[in-house]
């Protein structure tokens, strides 16, 4: 595992600039020649269709999310983003109408099939919602909830894995002299960063994470924005966001969907700058959303 923490280029910063017309520089990376085909695959979704009822909401999903990067999803409210991102820890059986058909690989294993342990599934997907939701209980505890209910109990490494954690999540130097306090008392930008440190405490082969950003102030936007980018190459991120200009500075790649279709997929860079798709063009220019 590469430590690209260490080495975050000055161009990470988040820069809020008003405009779409994102540079290469200032986006995620995009700078280096990335491209799709040749990218390792973490995730595989393959003709993947649900319906929550008779009401379809994907359509014939393909895609393929590569490893150690950073993928955004985008598209206009209502076209499938939540759905496909709760599909991948199946968040959606919990819902009795839904059906789905097709086929999702996690590290080349189905994840869909009627046999697999939902349970150790959640464990392989970090998951971060739209709304803060911190356990009431300490900083410390929320950090190392998913290794205690795997019944690790050992003092030494549920301490180091806190440290890891909360480091990788750019929260340590904030909150290392009150570990054991709740971590209800924390702001809600700190309470973000700490629930993006319990995902990823377990060492999750995916961090999906649905408008972590979207109920928070712009500084602390700016932090978590900042964060994720430095997340690229320790995780496999994906990325759901209404925010263009976020999917232009966190990210790599960009799915753009629209009426529960993959309209375009492609380097963020390409889908910013140069679309091959008239839709996904007026979209990222602010025509429509
Ligand atoms: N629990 C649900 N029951 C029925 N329909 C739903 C449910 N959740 C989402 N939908 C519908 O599925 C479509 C996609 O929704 P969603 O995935 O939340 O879109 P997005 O996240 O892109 O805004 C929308 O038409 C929405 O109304
Ligand atoms: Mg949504």
């Amino acid at each position: 595992m590469t430590t690209l923490m260490e080495e975050k280029p000055a161009s990470a910063t988040p820069t809020h600039a008003v405009s779409v017309a994102v540079a290469p520089a200032v986006t995620g990376g995009s700078a280096g020649g990335l491209s799709l085909a040749n990218e390792e695959t973490v995730l595989e979704v393959d003709q993947f269709n649900l319906w929550y009822g008779a009401k379809q909401a994907l359509f014939d999903v393909n895609l393929k999310f590569p490893r150690g990067k950073v993928t955004a999803l985008i598209g206009p409210s209502g076209c499938g983003k939540s759905t496909l991102i709760r599909s991948i820890n199946r968040l959606n059986d919990l819902i009795d109408s839904v059906r789905y058909s097709g086929d999702m690989r996690l590290n080349g294993a189905s994840i869909l099939g009627r046999n697999v342990d939902v349970i150790e599934l959640r464990k392989r997907t970090g998951m971060v919602f739209q709304k803060t939701n911190p356990f009431p209980m300490s900083i410390y505890e929320n950090v190392i909830y998913p290794l205690r209910i795997d019944g690790e109990n050992r003092k030494s490494v549920l301490d180091e894995i806190v440290e890891r954690s909360l480091r990788r999540a750019a929260l340590w130097d904030e909150v290392k002299d009150r570990l054991h306090e709740s971590a209800l008392q924390m702001s809600g930008g700190q309470q973000q960063r700490l629930c993006i440190a319990r995902a990823i405490s377990a060492e999750p082969e995916v961090l999906l994470m649905d408008e972590p950003c979207s109920a928070l102030d712009p500084i602390a936007t700016a932090k978590i924005e900042e964060l994720i980018y430095q997340l690229k190459g320790l995780y496999s991120v994906i990325i759901v966001t209404h925010n263009m200009q976020q999917a232009a500075r966190v990210s790599d790649y960009t799915a753009f969907f629209y009426l529960g279709r993959l309209i375009e997929y492609d380097t963020t860079e390409k889908i910013f700058t140069n679309p091959g798709n008239k839709q996904t063009e007026d979209y990222v220019t602010g025509r429509f959303g």
